[in-house]
Formats: structure tokens, sequence, C-alpha cells
């Protein structure tokens, strides 16, 4: 709940505020290196050539610039060490009234005989930039609401880098790997969440310096707090502050002793030169309006580690000797960092590469945000297909009066509910009113209340209901009900290999008959799903008798396409079980790739020359998503009494080519989809089956979707270790919360759990509590994995509640 909300939070300021980072970010990098900018560009204003004469002192270069600039009050002087060093004078303009808020002019003086040499080439671009990075060049300068504007967006940084770190925090923290690595081959959705929380989290540091000091410059209550932390005291007040004071007292007792004018300030520069030996990089007279006042000098010596490390003195003006001397070596770290809170805000504390990394930080800013608006657009895309397909299935698809029919599935792979669909649209196109709706939604009142029913009903397990129907079997199905005027057709799907052929179908259609409802055709038998074109056939004639439009096109229409076979790999040489390979394949166009987690790739295979076996499809699922540009199965090779491979997988492992075309396609298995709400998912499943689960766990971790818990089997530690690094890395990245590997092979005499089922008995509490906590359980994989999963489920939960939460579509299976 906590997380969810920081998770909003961090969206919506992002998408706002992010703008304001991302002005600031492109405006800090541009003055990064603006001082080496600055003279490499300079022509004579900052640097002069060096002459034989002594340069001016501070008094005379004072006197030369009052004659050239009548009326402007200069506030600071700074002069240089090096020899032709430009003087610069910081001023008032003569006229300014007191309460504006423009920030004073500079000017660079001539060191020999104090000429204005005007601005630096370069200086006014710098000022304005540095003014947008500041307060967005808002009226009212520092005064004005742009200064609130940029602090608040400094609050929003903290708050991101803290929010991000959270959010992502890695269950083992040690794994550094999968914290600070992505995969920069993916795409989409799954790129740009990489790049924005794995860069994220590699500039977290510079983004943490930026905002902790970059807010002491917007907020008073920020840098008070950050001196008391720092040095245990209030800040020494700012200088704009301090002339505030001081124009306050003046009025009154201060105005006693105070003396207009100024002190000269030669001798206290001879005091400073007495102090250093004349060897200083730069210095900063701050020219005092009392002529009684100390002056205060801040010097930084020759190769100072940074243009902030002032060494401040205050000097008796009369005879130049130092009343306080305290030089930046000798504080202590936190009066440092506070006096040079702008060195640290540009990394430049931290020498060259704090400079570097500040400023690299400040270029990704805008890569933030544009990240974080590819995402939310994506995630409101996908919300807004699931919205539309959520309306669509609830709306009665009306064309013209009459009874409503009802068309119902019972489906576990997707087959039945794509023919409910399609036999809706056969019956709106010629003007009825149809409704389709799953079989598990129905209940005794609804059909008791329905004029007309058609079931499309799979068969599954050894003759039993698809997962969803298995509560509407146990609760209604057992008894007939009394439902005479209802009128109804059955379309069994099934699959004649099976002893059991279309065996809940069949008991379907017995149920409603003996429950008094009229049959309007004999039970349709479909033996291959849409591959049985005669029944398929058979079943729209149905419809035209009920007043569907006449076939515009076959429904068993072939729409497998030439996709390429560009990559397999054999996962588990040495394993005690088959092969497993993982087997890639790419698509005869880029708009193919579109499908969602759960769904299945229909392959069609063909036997090798010499093989008689006629081509067939076979159905794979999917472990891969769209934004990694590919479809990847997980096949295991099966092989044959006589030593020949299965069709399919001998196919796809080892007789198809490299770069040969696959006729495949994917169909939606939406029974098998992700939860349309975010809510927690137990994910079980065994050997291959981890294709199914895998394709979740990457759409879980592209959408930040937790907890996950997944329990896989295997049968060697060693050898069958699929997918092992990222299961590990999405351990450690916090995509799973808990991960149990089980190997049946991994030492007979052990006592340990060997199969998935095992670690469902050992916790069964933890079952329980998850599913309380409103998780889905998942299951992928083979046929006995997934009933020896059913029974301890059952038995865990209870076989009426494991029902119930198939219906409600919280226990779903993909099994083979
Ligand atoms: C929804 C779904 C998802 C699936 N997902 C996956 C997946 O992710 N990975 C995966 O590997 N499989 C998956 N399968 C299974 C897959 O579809 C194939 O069934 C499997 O690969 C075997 O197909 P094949 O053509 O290689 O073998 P086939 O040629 O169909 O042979 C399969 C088996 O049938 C028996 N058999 C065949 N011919 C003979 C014969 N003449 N005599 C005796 N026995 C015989 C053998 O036991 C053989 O191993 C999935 C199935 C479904 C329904
Ligand atoms: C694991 C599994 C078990 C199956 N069991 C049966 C069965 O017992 N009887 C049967 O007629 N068909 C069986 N089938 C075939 C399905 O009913 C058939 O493929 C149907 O078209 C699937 O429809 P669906 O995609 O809507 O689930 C089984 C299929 C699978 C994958």
């Amino acid at each position: 709940m906590l997380k969810e909300l920081i998770r909003q939070v961090h969206w919506a300021l992002g998408l706002t505020l992010g703008l304001v980072l991302t002005v600031m970010g492109v405006t800090g990098t541009i003055t990064a290196f603006d001082d080496e900018i600055l003279r490499a560009l300079d022509r004579g204003v900052i640097q002069v050539a060096p002459r034989q004469a002594p340069p001016l002192s501070p008094d005379a270069l004072l006197a030369r610039f009052a004659a050239q600039r009548p009326g402007a009050k200069p506030t600071l002087l700074t002069l240089q060490g090096e020899p032709g060093g430009s003087a610069r004078v910081t001023f008032v303009p003569a006229g300014r009234s007191k309460d504006s808020t423009a920030p004073p002019e500079k000017l660079y003086l001539d060191p020999y005989d104090g000429r204005v040499l005007g601005q630096a080439r370069g200086e006014a671009f710098f000022a304005r930039i540095l003014l947008l990075h500041r307060v967005l060049l808002l009226p009212g300068g520092s005064e004005g609401p742009g200064r609130q504007v940029t602090g608040a967006a400094a609050l929003a940084l903290l708050f991101f880098v803290i929010s991000g770190i959270y959010l992502r925090w890695p269950r083992s923290p040690a794994r550094w790997r999968a914290w600070l690595t992505f995969d920069p081959r993916q795409r989409g959705r799954a790129l740009w969440r990489g790049l924005h929380v794995t860069v994220g989290t590699w500039v977290a540091l510079a983004y943490l310096l930026s905002a902790v000091s970059g807010l002491s410059f917007s907020y008073d209550w920020w840098r008070d707090g950050l001196s008391r932390l720092l040095t245990g005291q209030a800040p020494p007040a700012k200088a704009a502050e301090l002339t505030k004071a001081a124009r306050k007292t003046s009025g009154k007792d201060g105005a006693a002793v105070k003396k207009p004018g100024r002190p000269s300030l030669d001798r206290a520069w001879a005091g400073m030169k007495a102090i250093n030996g004349g060897r200083f990089d730069s210095a900063i007279v701050t020219i005092p309006k009392d002529a009684k006042a100390t002056v205060r000098i801040r010097y930084l010596d020759l190769g100072a580690p940074h243009n902030r490390a002032f060494n401040e003195l205050q000097l008796d003006p009369t005879t130049g000797t130092a009343r306080k001397v305290a030089r930046f070596d000798d504080l202590p770290l936190g009066r440092k960092l506070m006096q040079a809170m702008v060195a640290v805000h540009r990394g430049a504390f931290f020498g060259l590469p704090g400079r570097i990394l500040v400023m690299t930080g400040a270029a990704l800013l805008p890569g933030f945000f544009i990240t974080g608006w590819l995402l939310y657009l994506d995630r409101r895309r996908g919300g807004r297909a699931a919205r539309v397909l959520a309306k669509a299935a609830k709306r009665p698809a009306r064309s013209a009066g009459g009874e409503e029919i009802l068309v119902a599935f019972a489906s576990q792979t997707g087959t039945a509910e794509q023919l409910a669909w399609r036999t809706a649209a056969a019956l709106v196109e010629g003007g009825r009113v149809a409704r389709v709706t799953s079989l598990a939604s129905l209940d005794a009142d609804a059909l008791a209340r329905a004029d007309l029913l058609l079931v499309v009903a799979a068969t599954y397990g050894e003759g039993e209901p698809p997962d969803a129907a298995r509560a509407f079997a146990r609760k209604l199905m057992d008894r007939p009900l009394d439902l005479p005027r209802l009128r109804y057709a059955v379309l069994a799907l099934g699959d004649s290999a099976h002893a059991d052929f279309c065996a809940f179908g069949r008991r379907l259609d017995a149920w409603l008959r003996a429950s008094g409802s009229q049959a309007v055709c004999d039970l349709t038998v479909v033996d291959g799903g849409e591959r049985d074109a005669l029944a398929l056939a058979r079943w729209r004639e149905v419809l035209t008798a009920l007043g569907a439009a006449a076939p515009a096109e076959t429904w068993s229409a072939d729409h497998h396409e030439p996709w390429v076979l560009t990559a397999r790999e054999h996962l588990n040489p040495g394993s005690p079980g088959g092969e497993t390979w993982r087997v890639v394949l790419t698509p005869p166009d880029p708009a193919r790739l579109v499908w969602t987690a759960g769904d299945i790739a229909e392959v069609v295979a063909r036997a090798p020359d010499g093989d008689d076996r006629s081509p067939a499809p076979r159905d794979y699922s999917i472990a891969s998503l769209p934004s990694e540009g590919h479809v990847e199965l997980l096949v295991r090779q099966s092989v044959l009494p006589d030593g020949r491979l299965g069709l399919a997988s001998g196919w796809l492992t080892r007789h198809a080519p490299l770069g040969s075309s696959v006729p495949m396609r994917l169909r939606a298995n939406t029974n098998f989809h992700p939860p349309r709400q975010a809510r927690p998912m137990i994910l079980i499943g065994a050997g291959t089956g981890l294709a199914g689960l895998r394709g979740h766990l990457a759409h879980r971790a592209e959408r930040s979707l937790t907890p996950t818990w997944l329990i896989f089997g295997e049968r060697s530690p060693r050898a069958d270790r699929y997918y092992a690094d990222a299961l590990e890395a999405w351990l450690a990245s916090g995509v799973l919360r808990r991960l149990d590997r089980v190997f049946s092979r991994e030492d007979q005499r052990r006592e340990g759990p060997r199969y998935v089922q095992d670690i469902l008995t050992r916790n069964p509490d933890v079952v329980r509590q998850w599913v309380d906590d409103d998780a889905a359980i998942f299951v992928c994989g083979g046929l006995a994995m997934a009933a020896a999963v059913d029974r301890v489920l059952a038995s865990i939960l209870g076989r009426e509640r494991l029902d119930d939460l198939a219906a409600a579509g919280r226990y779903r299976r993909d099994i083979y």
C-alpha cells in the first residue's frame, strides 16, 4: 500500500516537476565548466599581457573605476595573483533603486592602468543560463517565484532518488550486478525501464549531492538544518541579510559610530600579502560602506582544491593587522562543506571526478523525464486497451430487438473462447442479439432466465472441464436443474487422441437435456480445434438456421506465417532428463511482435526428409515478451520408441536449419494472461513449464508488479539451469520475493523436497497467507505435475475454494 502510494507520487511529481528538472539539468550541464570555457574564449579581458610595471593597488583601481563609472557603487573587488590577471569589480550601477532585485553588475579592469575592459566573451550568456538554472528567468530574481519552483524541483529530485531506490530495493543488495546492469538489447518498455531505473541508480549519488546542496540555496530552513547537522551551529547570515540588518541598525544606535564612506583598502591589502607572501591564486575584497569597518578579504591559495576554498581575513584598515585569520584547510569538514556549498553543488568539492559525475547526472536528467513519460504513456495505453476489452466483453452485442442469445465458453487455452466470440459476431451480423460470457459466470438463475444458450466447451485433464468451469460443474451439474424454457446447443472441443474425447461437452449436453431444456441441434464435436473444418462448417449451419449471417470466411483458416528460426541453444547438456532447447524465432514483419504473457505459439512442424509423418501443428508456451524482439520457446526434445525425435520438437531442436522458415501463428491464451489488476502471484512450474512463467516474470518486471513467488522444479541442479541467472537477478532486484527451486535427482538420499508440490506441502500456511493476500496462482507445465500440484493446493485451501479461485481467474493453468 505504502509502496503503491510512493510509486504514484514518484510518477506524479516526475511527469510535472520533471520538466523543471530537465531545464535545470540542461543548464547545469552547460555551466559545469563555464570558467574553463570563458578562459579559453578570452581575448584580453580576463587576462591581459603581463607588463614590467607592478599592478595597481586596490585603492588606485577603485579610483580609476570611479572616474570611468561615476555614481556606481562597488561592492567587491576581485584581484588575481597571476601576472596579467585582470581585476574585476562588482558594483551596483548608478541610479539603480535600493529595492531593485536585479543582480549587481561585473566588469573587468586592466590591472596595470584600471581601464574598464568590459565583460569576458560569453559571460553574459553564462550569466543568463545560470539565471535560468536558478530561477527559470522568472521575474523577481532570487526573491521571486522562480526560486520556489526550482526549490520544489530540488526537493522532488531528492524524493526521486530516495523513492526510486526504495521502489527497486533488491532482496539481496549484495547482488550488485542485477542492481547496476540492464540488457541494452531490450526494446520498448523493457528498455525504457532499464534505462530509467539502472542509469538512475548509477547517478543517484550525483543527484543526492545536487539536491541536498541546491536546497540550501532555496530554503533557509534547509540551510539552517544542514548547518546544524554539519557544524552544530546555525549558519552565518548571508551577505544580503547582513546588509539589510546593517541598514536597519544604522538608523538607531549604529548611527553614532558609523562613518559613511569607505576605508582605504591598501593597508589591508598589504596585510594580506604579509600573511600569504603575495602568493595567492585570487582574492576577493569586500568593500565596506563604513570608513572604520574592518576589511574582509577572502583569498584562494595557489593550487586551491576548488574555487570556494577561501581563506578568510578580517584586517584593520589603518594598520593592516589581521583581526581574524581562518584558513580553509584548518576548518573541520562540516564547516568546509557549509562554506563551499556551491562547490559541493557543482561536484568540484570532490575534484575533477566529482565535477564530471555531477555534470553527467545533470546531462542525464532530461532522459529520466523522457523515459518516465514513455513508461507512463505505455502504461496508459495498456490500461486503456484492457478497459476497452472489458467493456466489449460486458456489452450485449445488440443490433436489433428480440431474444438475447447467450454464448458461453469453457476454455483452457483460448480456442473455445475465440469460437464463442466468432459465434456471437456471426449472430450479431445477422441481426440477432448475442452476449458472450464465461460459463463460470453463469448460475442457475441466469440459466433459468435465458431463452437460448450456445455453449462452446473444451475438455481437459482426463475428461474434465477446463479449470475455470470446474466450480460450475461441481455446483450445478451434479443433478439436473429445472430449465424447461431454455433452448440450447453445445459445441464440444476435444482431441480424439484422448480416451475421454469431448467428455465435458458431452456431459454438458446430457445435463441440459436432463434439465428439461430443448436442444436446437445435435451435439457438435470438434476434433483438433480450428483444424476440424468439417465440424466447424456444421456449427456454422446451425448458426445460420438461428439467424446468423452467411459465412464470409471459413473459421478454420490457416493463418500461419513464415517466422525465421534465428537461434537455438542446448540448455541442459548432461541432464538425466530429455534435452531442453532454447529456440528463438523472429517474425516476418515486426508488426507481428504483438502478444501477451501467457500466449501460445502454434508451430506447424514437418518431418525431416525421408520420414513419412505429415506436417502437424504443436503448441508451445511463449517465454519472451514483444519488447525482446523475438519469440523464445523452451522445447523439450521428445524421443519416440523407435529412436526418431518427436515431430515438432525434433524439427525445432535439430532438423530445421538455422535461418529457415517456420510456419507459426501466435494464439491468444486469455485464460493464462496476467491478472487484470495488480496482485501477488504464485508461479508454479516444472521443466519447460518455466517458459510460460518466464513470460509472466518478465511482464511483472517490466511493470514493477510485486510480490511474486516462483516454485520451479527440474531434475538436476547442475545441468537443468535454464534462466538461472535471470531468476537470480529477479530475486536480487525484488521482482521475485521468493524463489524455491527443487531438483528431483539432486540427492536420492536427501530428505529435502524433490518436487514442486513438496514445497507447497511444506508451506501450507505461507500458501494460505498469499492467497488471503489476494494472490493468483499460475501453473505451467506437464499434466502430471499440474495434477499433483492441484491435489496439494486442494488439500491446503479446500477443493471448493480452489474451484472458486479458478472461476474468479485466480487459479490458472497452462498445462500439457
Ligand atoms: C498449451 C500447450 C503448451 C505447450 N508448451 C510446451 C512448451 O513450452 N515446451 C515444450 O517442450 N512442449 C510444450 N507443449 C507440448 C508440445 O506441444 C508438444 O506436444 C511436444 O513438443 C511434443 O511434440 P512433438 O511433435 O515433438 O512429438 P510428437 O511427434 O507429437 O510425439 C509426442 C509423444 O507422443 C508419443 N508418440 C508419438 N508417436 C509415437 C509412436 N509412433 N509410437 C509411440 N509413441 C509415440 C511419444 O511419447 C512422443 O514423445 C505444449 C503443449 C500445449 C498443449
Ligand atoms: C493437457 C491437455 C489435456 C486434454 N485432455 C483432453 C481430454 O481428456 N479429452 C479431449 O477430448 N480433449 C482433451 N484435450 C484437447 C482440448 O480439449 C482441445 O485441444 C481443445 O481444442 C482446447 O480448447 P481450448 O483452447 O479452448 O482450451 C486436452 C488438451 C490438453 C492440452
